[in-house]
């Protein structure tokens, strides 16, 4: 990586293990000269990310939340303005759907699970902007990852799917908001990975056979490509850039047959 982004620093949400994208896009932003602050949702996996984070050498604050956690989010945003200050950048990386809404069909599913993945994989990007946006300094970028589920139907993606298209609205709403203020607000759309909430979607394997046989590049991705995306748009170069969906899918979404 290039030294994109000396001198910034930025929030990470969403780490759970070595395999996370958030993970790699930590990587990325350390490796462009970012100091890092990295969220883990709760005491579950917060021994596996210290592990992390200490093994890569990365000098991180870390922080507790969970986007259900009453309290949580107001208190992160309180730490984190004690131990960094300001933010140059945030990386939303969060999404959940319970596993029976990602394998029956679309139409089976229930309000609950249809809240559930909407409060955690779309509402909490308007929470993170809307707690943030006292830190977000001036040329600030705020990137989501989303996913082709939002645009195209992906079986058994379903109302995952309805919650990235969600995201991606909310993404261009909260554009026009902060826009203002000189922040911008982006979604990087990597094809699959083989990550911990991918494994959840029924099917995920044969995804990634299909992607490999259609997409323009003929393969999947590497979570690094989806770090290099990321940050790009963290970073100056994007200051023009707003409101944006950018695709890292070895070009699969442009395929009609
Ligand atoms: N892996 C893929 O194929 C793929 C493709 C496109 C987009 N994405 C998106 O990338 C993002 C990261 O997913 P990933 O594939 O790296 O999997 P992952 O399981 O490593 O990351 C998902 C993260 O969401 C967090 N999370 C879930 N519920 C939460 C809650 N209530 N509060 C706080 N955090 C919560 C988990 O702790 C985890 O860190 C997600 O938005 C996902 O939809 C993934």
């Amino acid at each position: 990586m290039h030294a994109l982004l000396e001198g910034k620093k930025g929030l990470i949400l969403g780490v759970a293990n070595a395999n996370s994208l958030a993970w790699a896009i930590a990587r990325g932003a350390h490796e462009s000269g970012a100091r890092l602050g990295i969220t883990y949702q709760g005491e579950r996996f917060e021994r596996r990310v210290r592990k992390l984070v200490d093994g890569a050498g990365i000098d991180a604050n870390l922080y507790a939340c969970d986007a259900t956690a009453p309290g949580e989010m107001k208190a992160l945003f309180e730490d984190v303005e004690r131990d960094m200050g300001t933010l140059d950048f945030i990386l939303h990386a969060w999404a959940f759907a319970p596993k029976d809404a990602l394998s029956d069909d679309f139409i089976e599913t229930s309000w609950d699970d249809f809240a559930i993945s909407q409060r955690v994989s779309a509402y909490s990007l308007v929470e993170v902007a809307r707690g943030a946006r006292g830190l977000l300094k001036e040329g600030a970028s705020v990137v989501a990852l989303s996913y082709l589920g939002s645009q195209r139907v992906v079986p058994g993606y379903n109302t995952m799917g309805v919650a990235k298209a969600s995201l991606e609205a909310g993404m261009r709403y909260l554009a026009r908001d902060l826009g203002p203020r000189g922040v911008r607000v982006n979604a990087v759309s990597p094809g699959p990975v083989n990550t911990l909430s991918a494994r959840g979607v029924s099917g995920f394997s044969k995804m990634l056979e299909n992607h490999e046989e259609v997409a323009p590049l003929k393969r999947n991705i590497e979570p690094e490509e989806v770090a290099g995306a990321a940050v790009f748009l963290f970073s100056d170069l994007a200051s023009g850039i707003t409101g944006e969906v950018l695709y890292v899918d070895a070009g699969y979404h442009i395929m009609g047959v």
